[in-house]
């Protein structure tokens, strides 16, 4: 039998394809950008078609790059930018619009509505979550509002939505399988993860019809295979996670307590809670963990807009530095941030403020500041507000009676930059750990498809292969940590919009 996975990991701002052997290593990789469309301010879309298309050739391309063919592949692994919305044709598989992106505020004027009509209880208790165009729900309501003979389409059943996830799964079957695993729908806002089912008071208040909507599946599943013509031979798909709850699988956070914070984009901090819904009472979202079976499992989260993309804006917005591997040289030209905090809310913010329209602020600007101040600052924003979460989660573990997390476990593209895993322990005063391993997105998706077929025994052979590549300790006093946190959050309060 064939050993090796591959992860369709589909990402926010590329498409990529990972195979994986079953020591859990990569064995070849082929990634492809796609195109972001920004149509107003505050405004993102994808065209669902490039996606498909910058997925499967990159699928293709990794194949082909591990000297493989279709038949040596035992089973496809899918983990996908979350929330982010589309809507097809479910007779010609023709989107009825570009996809709606996550980061897309279009949605707030709806979502202020829901709140005056004081549906945020029945959101909190239902879906976890709280109410913001973040999620899908408003997105999906926009697309059957804007889009000329939407409303009457769905209205006779012939259209589909699906997160991404859903969309690749249609594709690649052929228009077979309408699909989506828990861990999706939990983000879609109109998904009941206390009974798995979908909510249908909120159907029902955002004028959702039943018919649009994906079944709901464990994300370890037989969902189906690949159509014969695409890999020569079909491939059986048998993992389906968004890329959070992915990279929680493949962080191997299976315990009650044990964290991981994914700094890409944005940052994404995932505590496991173990069977137990949990419900935030400091700014947090619940949501539904990968699942292998029928046992519900669930996590905590915290969700920062801007993480890796402040470094972006330092190239191309500021013009500060020519590429982005450059902010770490600029950064550390410095001893320190001179005094300057940087708030980088260009999107409003996420966790734990859930301000939508916050926006970007640098203070403590003197004559002897200089580019490389902010540099600092910017890189030091990512970790402020990943401590932020932690604080968060720290304080319902102890109102929860939950244990406190002993180590912070990370990956994700910025989790590379030394200086920012170092300032980022000292800020929290517990261990942040970095995996050997630390494409934990796209492995967390190969070992849920993996488990279904067999190359994987179970969680514990999972767990077992998980090994540390560097512990960055603690170093900083705690008072002066605590000092740089009531400096940050006096920061955040600078950031309300005029
Ligand atoms: O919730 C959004 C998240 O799933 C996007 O992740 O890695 O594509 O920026 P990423």
């Amino acid at each position: 039998m064939s050993r090796h996975v591959l992860a369709l990991d589909q990402g926010t701002s590329s498409s990529r394809s990972i195979v994986f052997d079953e020591a859990g290593r990569v064995v070849a990789l082929a990634q492809r950008e796609f195109r972001q469309h920004y149509p107003q301010p505050g405004w993102v879309e994808h065209d669902p078609e490039e996606i498909w298309q910058s997925q499967l050739a990159t699928a293709r391309e990794a194949i082909a790059q591990a000297g493989l063919t279709a038949r040596d592949i035992a089973a496809i692994g899918i983990t996908n930018q979350r929330e982010t919305t589309v809507v097809w044709n479910r007779r010609t598989g023709q989107p009825v619009c570009n996809a709606i992106v996550w980061q897309d505020r279009r949605g707030e004027p709806l979502c202020a509505r829901l709140r005056a009509d004081g549906l945020e209880e029945t959101v909190r208790r239902s879906t976890g979550l709280v109410i913001d165009p973040y999620f899908s729900a408003t997105k999906i309501r926009w697309i059957l509002d804007h889009v000329n003979g939407a409303h009457l389409a769905a209205a006779q059943g012939e259209l589909a939505f699906g997160t991404v996830d859903s969309w690749l799964i249609w594709k690649l079957t052929g228009g077979r399988v309408h699909a989506t695993d828990v861990s999706n729908a939990s983000r879609t806002m109109l998904y009941d993860i206390r009974h798995d089912v979908w909510d249908h008071e909120l159907l029902a208040a955002l004028h959702v019809p039943d018919s649009l909507l994906p079944q709901v599946l464990p994300s370890s599943h037989a969902y189906g295979e690949t159509e014969p013509g695409l890999f020569g031979t079909p491939i059986a798909i048998a993992g389906v996670a968004g890329d959070q709850q992915a990279a929680l699988f493949g962080q191997a956070c299976f315990e009650p307590g044990l964290a991981k914070n994914t700094y890409g984009t944005g940052c994404f901090m995932l505590m496991h809670t173990g069977e137990r819904f949990e419900r935030s009472s400091n700014g947090l979202v619940s949501t539904a963990a990968a699942r292998c079976g029928a046992a519900r499992e669930y996590a905590m989260e915290g969700s920062v807009f801007i993480g890796g993309a402040v470094v972006q804006w330092l190239r191309d917005g500021l013009q500060a530095i020519r590429a982005s591997g450059e902010v770490q040289a600029l950064a550390e030209s410095v001893p320190d941030a001179g005094g300057v905090m940087f708030v980088p809310a260009f999107t409003g913010l996420g966790a734990p403020y859930w301000n939508a329209d916050a926006r970007g602020t640098i203070v403590g600007l003197t004559r002897g500041s200089t580019v490389a101040h902010i540099a600092r600052a910017a890189l030091e924003s990512i970790a402020f507000q990943s401590a932020a979460l932690l604080q968060a989660m720290a304080r319902d573990a102890a109102t929860q009676g939950g244990r406190p997390l002993s180590e912070l476990r990370v990956d994700g593209g910025a989790c590379v930059n030394d200086l920012l895993m170092q300032f980022q322990a000292d800020l929290l005063g517990i261990p942040v750990v970095r995996p050997q391993v630390t494409e934990t997105t796209a492995l967390g998706a190969a070992y849920l498809a993996g488990l279904g077929v067999g190359v994987w025994r179970d969680r514990a052979e999972i767990a077992a292969l998980w090994q540390a590549e560097r512990r960055f300790l603690p170093t900083l006093a705690r008072e002066r940590a605590d000092e740089l946190m009531a400096r940050w959050e006096r920061a955040v309060r600078q950031t309300v919009a005029e």
